[in-house]
């Protein structure tokens, strides 16, 4: 377990206890943590296991918002974007690298139709998307107020400076045609919810910690943390709120 033991010394002199963190050493490879990839991923550790473990730890909910001029520096394209009319999709380095690592190991498990819909996202593409949500709920209910129509987006959509697609850490990935529960049902899902952490990546949305973030179960929502952490989050059954916290 990557953490910290606590030694407690007593000083003879004074008879009184002082107590010193020392850190143990955090587990370092593949082996340390039982890992065993049937994919020649070496190239790839440097990614999912990142040296600035806490840099990748950034949490962007409801309540911890972004400013609208935040871009992360370090961007790149993302393999496997979806290329149905989309853009090319892009996070940031580590994340990119990670996720390509996933998706290797995830076709040589013979899942290969899975792709990336959505990454990183700007201030502005995430004021658009919550504002077409929100017209769509008007026209399906008419007679609504807007506010009411904004509250039933805000149960599956972020507000703009509220969404951690705009950190560039966080990818929807899945095998249907739109992000939908039903994800849930492929096999693929089973394999992710199993093998994500390995890669460093974490279910952002879980189906029994919706009222943490605030948001309905996105079984396609997936957020990259690096290995530690989300071996951490894996084996105590943790949301990032309550591991950051
Ligand atoms: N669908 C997630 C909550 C987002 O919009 O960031
Ligand atoms: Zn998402």
């Amino acid at each position: 377990k990557p953490a910290e033991t606590t030694a407690v010394t007593t000083d003879t002199q004074s008879g009184t206890e002082s107590t010193t963190a020392a850190e143990t050493d955090p587990l370092t490879g593949p082996e340390a943590y039982g890992i065993t990839f049937i994919s020649d991923l070496a190239d790839y550790e440097q990614y999912m296991d990142p040296a600035e473990r806490d840099d990748y730890l950034i949490l962007v909910n409801k309540t911890s918002t972004v400013s609208a001029s935040d871009e992360p520096a370090d961007l790149v394209d993302i393999a496997d974007t979806r290329q149905d009319n989309r853009a090319t999709q892009q996070m940031r380095l580590y994340a990119a690298k990670a996720l390509e690592a996933l998706f290797i190991e995830m076709r040589a498990y013979g899942y290969t139709d899975v792709s990336v819909t959505s990454a990183f996202r700007s201030y502005a593409l995430q004021d658009k998307l919550f504002t077409k949500y929100t017209d769509n709920e008007l026209q399906s209910h008419p007679g609504w107020p807007k506010e009411q129509a904004e509250a039933e987006v805000e149960t599956y959509s972020a507000r703009a400076g509220t969404s951690e697609h705009q950190t560039g850490l966080c990818c929807d990935m899945h095998n249907l045609p739109g992000a939908d529960q039903a994800f849930a049902n492929e096999a693929v899902y089973s394999w992710l919810e199993e093998n994500a952490w390995k890669f460093g990546f974490t279910e952002r949305f879980p189906k029994n910690k919706t009222e943490i973030p605030g948001y309905s179960y996105e079984p396609w929502h997936w957020r990259f943390v690096g290995r530690a952490a989300a071996y951490e989050m894996k084996q105590r059954g943790m949301c990032l709120e309550e591991y950051v916290e």
